[in-house]
């Protein structure tokens, strides 16, 4: 199973549509963070605070299906030269969750997978995203997270990601690989 978690504020947006190519024909969850309900992160590290039942949220059930995934899809616009505050929500709780001692094997079972990183922006994006990469790559670090790969499109209004051809044939490519891995662990199409 790969999930899918799609960081844009529109439904019909160019990462929508990137997520989409690349997962046509896998079998996937989409998860839409903008309408799901994830609350700040409460750092109670240096605290003797009880970190027990902090939030009645969204986060579990988002957090379940990204750990049930072989592969992990993160589908970004960039914002303000950055991921979108909605996937940064969810990024910032795993700080909880490796402290969290009903979730002991976080971290090992968040770095046994494969992630995809989406990112689109209409301002010249193959540079203006590299902080973007950078922080992603420092945050997989981290983690202890290996395999990972990025996928950097522009556009501005949805639809303008088909006319940016290398990252259509790139995500046509790579769909490919995700429909081939598909036999290779006997999932069958949606
Ligand atoms: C709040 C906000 C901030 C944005 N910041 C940037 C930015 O820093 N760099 C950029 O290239 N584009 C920026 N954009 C443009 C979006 O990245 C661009 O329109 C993208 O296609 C949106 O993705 P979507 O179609 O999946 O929603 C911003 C748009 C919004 C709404």
């Amino acid at each position: 199973m790969i999930t899918c978690l799609l960081g844009s504020s529109r439904s019909d947006g160019n990462s929508r549509i990137l997520a989409d190519n690349l997962l046509k024909g896998t079998k996937h969850r989409m998860i839409n963070l903008y309408e799901k309900r994830i609350d700040k992160v409460i750092d109670n590290r240096h605290s003797k605070m009880n970190d027990k039942d902090l939030h009645q949220d969204d986060y579990s059930e988002v957090l379940k299906n990204v750990m049930d995934a072989h592969t992990v899809v993160f589908s970004t616009p960039l914002y303000w030269y950055s991921m979108s505050a909605s996937l940064k929500l969810f990024i910032d709780r795993w700080t909880e969750s490796l402290r969290d001692q009903h979730r002991d094997n976080f971290k090992s079972v968040m770095s046994n997978k494969e992630y995809i990183i989406i990112i689109v922006g209409g301002d010249n994006p193959a540079v203006k995203s590299r902080p973007l990469i950078e922080q992603f790559k420092y945050i997989f670090e981290f983690m202890n997270i290996t395999n990972y790969s990025f996928i950097v499109g522009e556009g501005v209004k949805p639809l303008d990601i088909l006319e940016d051809r290398n990252t259509m044939e790139k995500v046509k490519t790579l769909n490919s690989d995700l429909r081939n891995l598909k036999h290779q662990i006997g999932e069958t199409n949606e």
